[in-house]
């Protein structure tokens, strides 16, 4: 690969063994994937934070790391964790303690705990044409597609060397050949809330895997549409950039979308958004001990949505209901009254963690509503829950019920 007298220096350890070890991540990275040089990354975004995904042999690393005197050089933002910073939630103490551990190391590198997958709701939105090194699947297939920043499906390892250096290896998405469309799919069902934009996302997703697809025909999508199919995408398949025509930057119309390849089209009705939402249902037991919101994590908007839902309402006593956001939203909406009126009402806005990433299983529950595809895909597996997926609506009132509708 072709390196800059900065970048030989790093490589040699000249800046230090916390550097020279990221140049080494990255360097085999470049050449597993056929890299000509690296590039300048504005920002970085690590993944796999929670106890769950790295493990106590990681948290060593990260805080031999950090003892070493490692400090991040960009911008870099810290994805979802395994506990909440404002309350005990009764998890076992070893998880708590180790997981607090795993955060001290990263912040002590300089990264900003910000413990959220939509570090764009509060600050950090890359910019058109921009590289970037973020890792958390569902962030970067947003920020590809969305906000049109050139981003790989980083790992949390190759996401952090980006941040000590600065550096990403050039290939795949930093390639605009490489983000043209491959299937278009013409959408005629109506899509009317989350769950049908999830439903939409695990159906291409599933079918379509690492491909590229454009949609045609999705009308005046809100941010949080985006958020979920793009979520949805990346966890039934393995897509890490969509198109949107009139929609996304890179689409203003079908030719641009596909940039002269040719492609295959297929239809998406309202059997096929059925079909999506069939697949991520588990459950046959109508009654629900779990309800979940915000996966990825809910924008301010979408805490208004539950507090509204759940006025004049109670969650069930046998129900347990948590709504995920990062601390920075859920401040905002502390200030206008949303998270009183969800608390009134029986439920939870918790910060920092997640249910997929966090450990809500040890609390006993069995079968767990939600409206977020990716949680749906997710949870029988991570967590052991069976799954009913729905509107947001259906799983408020699930949580008021403490049974999902017939
Ligand atoms: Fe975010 Fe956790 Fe879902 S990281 S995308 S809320 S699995």
């Amino acid at each position: 690969m072709d390196l800059t007298d900065s970048e030989k220096g790093m490589r040699d350890g000249e800046k230090g063994e916390p550097v020279r070890m990221a140049m080494e991540i990255l360097l085999a990275l470049g050449k597993i994937y056929g890299a000509e040089r690296l590039i300048p990354t504005q920002s970085a975004h690590v993944a796999g934070l929670s106890l769950k995904s790295h493990g106590l042999a990681g948290t060593e690393w990260a805080e031999d790391l950090a003892n070493r005197g490692a400090r991040v050089c960009i911008p870099t933002t810290m994805n979802v964790v395994g506990v909440d910073r404002s309350r005990d939630f009764n998890f076992p103490k070893a998880w708590v303690t180790d997981q607090f551990r795993i955060e001290t190391a990263y912040e002590r590198m300089g990264c900003f705990g910000t413990s959220s997958c939509v570090p764009y709701y509060c600050g950090f939105v890359p910019r058109y044409q921009e590289h970037i090194a973020w890792s958390e699947s569902s962030a970067v297939v947003f920020t590809n597609s969305v906000l049109g920043a050139r981003d790989n499906r980083e790992g949390g390892p190759s996401a952090l060397a980006s941040g000590l250096t600065g550096r990403t290896p050039l290939y795949g998405l930093h390639l605009n050949e490489n983000r043209k469309g491959d299937v278009l799919f013409k959408v005629s069902a109506p899509l009317t809330n989350l769950a049908d934009y999830g439903a939409l996302g695990s159906y291409v997703g599933r079918m379509i895997g690492t491909r590229v697809p454009v949609f045609e025909g999705i009308q005046r999508p809100a941010i949080e549409d985006l958020v979920y199919l793009g979520a949805a995408l990346a966890s039934s398949g393995g897509v890490a950039i969509f198109h949107a025509v009139g929609v996304t930057p890179e689409a203003p119309t079908v030719e641009a979308a596909f940039g002269g390849k040719k492609y295959e089209v297929l239809e998406i009705t309202a059997k096929e958004i059925a079909e999506g939402k069939e697949k991520l249902t588990s459950a046959k037991d109508r009654k629900v001990d779990y309800v979940a919101i915000g996966c990825p994590h809910c924008s301010l908007n979408q805490i208004k949505e539950v507090a509204n839902l759940l006025k004049g309402r109670r969650v069930r006593k046998e129900t347990t209901l948590w709504v995920h956001t990062n601390v920075a939203i859920k401040s905002l909406a502390k200030q206008l009254g949303y998270v009183q009126a969800i608390g009134e009402a029986g439920g939870v806005v918790t910060q920092d963690l997640c249910t997929i990433l966090s450990n809500p299983e040890a609390l006993g529950f069995k079968t767990l509503a939600t409206n977020s595809p990716k949680m749906a895909f997710y949870a029988p597996g991570s967590n052991g829950f069976s799954v009913w997926y729905g509107g947001a609506e259906e799983c408020i009132e699930a949580a008021v019920q403490g049974t999902w509708k017939a």
